[in-house]
């Protein structure tokens, strides 16, 4: 498979991701106020839309990340989802914001999800930067969303196709026709 630049085409800028994220940075702060917030970033695409996001709260915030893993390459989900490494802390009692790139099936989310719950947070949340909400195939709360997106395998920002393009600083719709 080619995975030139070339079949990337713009869908969301930087600076609308940039004041997006602001925003959201904005409601959770004033969301969260007084409260101790756990963030769990999901490795490995969350990383650039996590520290942004994280830098646009004003709160103090404890920093934590899991890493599961969804996709055994390509661009379908295998509905099967592994735990590669959990959160290090305990969350009992205290509130838990779980920070994702994109949530297309929820069959991700809904794993965590209950494997959080189990360890009976305060709280538990959701924010994601993008949502593919006609793809759903399992029904999980999203508390936050940056944008939702029509059905297109996007890529950048933290998203990838088969490790590449993460780096890319805007999110792009990968057409490989
Ligand atoms: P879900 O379990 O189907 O909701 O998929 C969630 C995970 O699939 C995300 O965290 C991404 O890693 C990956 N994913 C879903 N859609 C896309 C996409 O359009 N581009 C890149 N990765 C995606
Ligand atoms: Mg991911």
């Amino acid at each position: 498979m080619v995975k030139s630049r070339s079949r990337i085409y713009p869908l969301l800028s930087e600076e609308q991701i940039r004041l997006r994220v602001r925003e959201l940075g904005t409601q959770i702060t004033s969301d969260y106020a007084g409260k101790d917030l756990v963030v769990i970033g999901l490795l490995n695409g969350v990383y650039p839309f996590f520290a942004d996001l994280t830098r646009a709260i004003d709160l103090d915030l404890d920093v934590n990340f899991m890493r599961v893993a969804s996709y055994g390459g390509g661009t379908e989900s295998t509905g099967e989802v592994k735990i590669i490494f959990d959160v290090d802390k305990s969350i009992r009692g205290r509130h838990a914001l779980v920070i994702e790139d994109i949530v297309d099936t929820g069959l991700t989310l809904f794993k965590v999800r209950n494997l959080l719950m189990d360890r009976e947070p305060a709280s538990l949340k959701i924010v994601t930067l993008l949502d593919k909400p006609s793809r759903r195939r399992v029904k999980v709360p999203v508390d936050y969303v940056g944008f939702a997106i029509e059905d297109h395998f996007v890529v950048g920002y933290g998203l990838d196709l088969e490790g590449l393009h993460r780096n890319l600083p805007y999110v792009g719709i990968y057409n490989p026709a």
